[in-house]
């Protein structure tokens, strides 16, 4: 089955062209591993993924880096952001997390509005953390509400909705190796 064939995912919904392929992901991954690397160079960096969307993004960003890197997950999610609502976030599993003295990257997959980014932000400060910088594999910025600083972006794109590698549209399509946009149903 091809990728544009394959089921899944809201029915309204399908899966357009590639936005950007698994070769140019891989590539920009390798550059954003290097710079992290570069950044943290004596002792070890404690990734913080923003699950479930980054879940493949930090699995290669971990790969590359040759250095120590220690992994801890989260769950974020956001209610009515896309669809005018209050865009309050919810974060679950940090509480459970030591961080004081830690050199911690979070990992996200898009940031669209900046809220998510800009609630971990602030539930970090007072972590104890002694530097926390922010990686995201996509930018929206023409969404933005909150500003927030990303260390390290992948890429910047338009307002659409993006699917595969590890993000999805109804939980379809996050182990797709490419990013496509989706599209309504015609
Ligand atoms: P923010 O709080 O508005 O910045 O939302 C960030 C989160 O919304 C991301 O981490 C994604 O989980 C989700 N999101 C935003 N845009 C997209 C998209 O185009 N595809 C899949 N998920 C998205
Ligand atoms: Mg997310």
């Amino acid at each position: 089955m091809s990728g544009t064939d394959r089921a899944g995912g809201p029915a309204d919904m399908t899966l357009g062209p590639v936005l950007i392929s698994a070769a140019d992901i891989g590539a920009r991954v390798a550059d954003l591993a290097n710079q992290i690397q570069r950044d943290h160079r004596a002792g070890t960096v404690r990734f913080l993924v923003a699950l479930k969307g980054a879940w493949m993004f930090a699995a290669d960003l971990a790969r590359v880096i040759r250095s120590d890197v220690e992994v801890e997950f989260l769950r974020a999610s956001s209610y009515g952001a896309r669809t005018g609502g209050c865009g309050q976030v919810k974060l679950t599993g940090l509480d459970e997390l030591d961080l004081a003295t830690a050199r911690v990257v979070v990992i996200e997959d898009i940031v669209d509005t900046g809220r998510t980014a800009q609630a971990l932000l602030d539930h970090l400060e007072r972590s104890g953390a002694e530097s926390v910088r922010v990686a995201s594999l996509l930018s929206k910025p023409s969404r933005r509400i909150v500003e927030v600083k990303i260390d390290y972006l992948g890429f910047e794109i338009a307002d659409n909705f993006v699917v595969g590698y590890g993000m999805d549209c109804g939980e379809a399509y996050r182990n797709l190796p490419d990013i496509h946009v989706l599209q309504r149903s015609p």
